[in-house]
């Protein structure tokens, strides 16, 4: 058993919310486990189509008496709700790396990161505009009002269990919609203590939801509920699809934040210094396992031999180990059986002719823990190329002019991140410009932030997270024609 020394204990909440009320009654229960070393952390009960279905309830009564507040009573109770996140922040941390795994400074800063996005929609929700268009006859007059799309179903990823759902959670309520809410089984406990901590920000109960345990009975009330208007979901693009599928026969409107392929490009110009910090926080992140980690890493051929040892020097001072101790910088990956998968994809490379630079091995830590590796010689014939990673390992990739860099980086049905590293302005925009990706970072190695639009294009997904575009996603618009005037 993972014992968590926590200054509230109130916050290790273990069980669905709905409609203010912790749901302790199950006929079975499922384990919550840290990935150090499979000790339980929780026993979380299983709960399915009823629960959902009070919780799709719940959320549909709560409807018309938050839509109707104003948007300043909305705005500062968002506030009290990230005042409190802030305030638990070691709490919620220790949670989140007891049930993710990530070192305990991550986990802290991905507590800061959703409280951002909290602040930011908590401004936001007062500036949902509308617009007055000239009318084409003069006896009338063209309005256009935003309005909250309606009961919102959020389904959210174990990589990172708090932000992820306070990106949605956040403009959801700043534009007025109620939320239900499915974490992944992997890591419910984050998503528990959030909605502990909106039931002590006064959020009316009904407002959040949380339903955890049969994915599959829960997915279904989720993407088939008529009251339900639209679904987020952040994940693989293989399940997005399936949602997708399953949302039409309701007509859902639907935000989908799905895989990523991101290309890493590092031109002879670059600052190689900077070009390798910027790979090693853009691909070791939370042991690789973001949606936005660096995947293929291309290098311009007269600086590879370079960057590649420079790239090996500054990934060898990482250090694996438990997130809960000092120092460590890259933590387990999320369970074996995703462990496993990622080795396969190493042992293709290397069974195709690349070769292993560093790592590559099962660490002495435990069944999750993955050598941080970086395999060269990379081609795009193979998994690593292909395929998203989610795992700690960085492909070379040569190449030798800008165009053909641009020609493979795009040469994915993926299209979320990209990065690259160059001092020359005009490759800067040109490169940009040319990325067909919805994300492009030039000269840095992490893009994530909630004044950003976070999104991407192709099968990437669709819908954008954060920024004043972020709460689109949840606002419906309505044309009022005045005639008669
Ligand atoms: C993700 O991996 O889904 C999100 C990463 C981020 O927000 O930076």
């Amino acid at each position: 058993m993972t014992k968590l020394a926590l200054n509230d204990h109130k916050l290790l909440r273990t069980s669905s919310y709905i409609d203010g009320v912790w749901i302790t009654q199950a006929q079975n229960s499922f384990d919550v486990t840290n990935p150090v070393d499979q000790s339980v952390v929780a026993s979380v009960p299983i709960h399915g189509k009823d629960e959902t279905e009070d919780a799709v309830a719940a959320a549909q009564k709560a409807l018309p008496a938050w839509r109707a507040k104003t948007a300043k009573e909305r705005s500062a109770l968002l506030r009290n709700w990230r005042n409190l996140l802030m305030e638990h922040q070691e709490d919620l941390a220790q949670i989140l790396t007891a049930e993710q795994g990530k070192p305990l400074a991550e986990a802290r800063g991905e507590i800061a990161y959703g409280a951002n996005y909290m602040e930011w929609f908590a401004e936001e929700a007062k500036r949902i505009y509308g617009d007055t268009i000239p009318a084409p006859t003069g006896d009338k007059r063209v309005v256009v009002i935003r309005q909250p799309v309606g009961v919102v179903a959020c389904i959210t990823p174990w990589n990172f269990p708090s932000a992820m759902l306070a990106r949605k959670l956040a403009p959801a309520l700043a534009a007025g919609c109620t939320v239900v809410c499915k974490p992944a089984n992997e890591t419910p406990l984050s998503a528990f203590a959030l909605a502990e901590l909106a039931e002590r920000a006064g959020i009316p109960k009904g407002v959040v939801n949380i339903v955890c345990g049969d994915t599959p009975a829960i997915g279904e009330v989720l993407t088939t509920h008529p009251d339900i208007r639209k679904l987020t979901f952040t994940g693989s693009t293989r399940v997005g699809k399936m949602l997708m599928a399953a949302c039409a026969s309701t007509v859902k409107r639907t935000s989908m934040e799905l895989g990523g392929n991101a290309p890493f490009i590092v031109f002879e110009d670059a600052d190689l210094d900077a070009a390798v910090q910027g790979a090693i926080a853009s691909k070791y992140r939370n042991a690789g396992q973001t949606c936005v980690c660096a995947n293929r890493i291309f290098v311009q051929a007269s600086v590879m031999e370079e960057f590649s040892s420079r790239l090996k020097a500054a990934t060898e001072k990482l250090v694996m180990g438990d997130g809960t101790q000092d120092g460590v910088t890259v933590g387990p990956m999320i369970h074996e059986k995703a462990l496993i998968d990622v080795q396969g994809k190493i042992q293709d490379a290397l069974d195709s002719g690349a070769s292993l630079v560093l790592g590559g091995h099962r660490g002495s830590q435990g069944s999750c823990f993955l050598e941080p590796t970086i395999v060269s010689g990379v081609t795009d014939k193979m998994r690593l190329f292909r395929e998203e990673i989610f795992g700690p390992v960085a492909p070379l990739i040569s190449f030798e002019t800008e165009e053909e860099v641009i020609h493979m980086a795009n040469d994915t049905e993926y299209g979320l991140a990209a990065y690259f590293f160059s001092r020359d302005i005009g490759r800067v925009w040109r490169v940009s410009e040319a990325l067909d990706y919805g994300m492009v970072g030039s000269n840095t190695g992490m893009l994530s932030n909630e004044a950003a639009p976070f999104g991407g294009v192709k099968q990437s997904g669709q819908g954008r997270e954060g920024s004043k575009y972020g709460l689109e996603d949840y606002l419906e618009m309505k044309y009022m024609c005045m005639g008669g005037i």
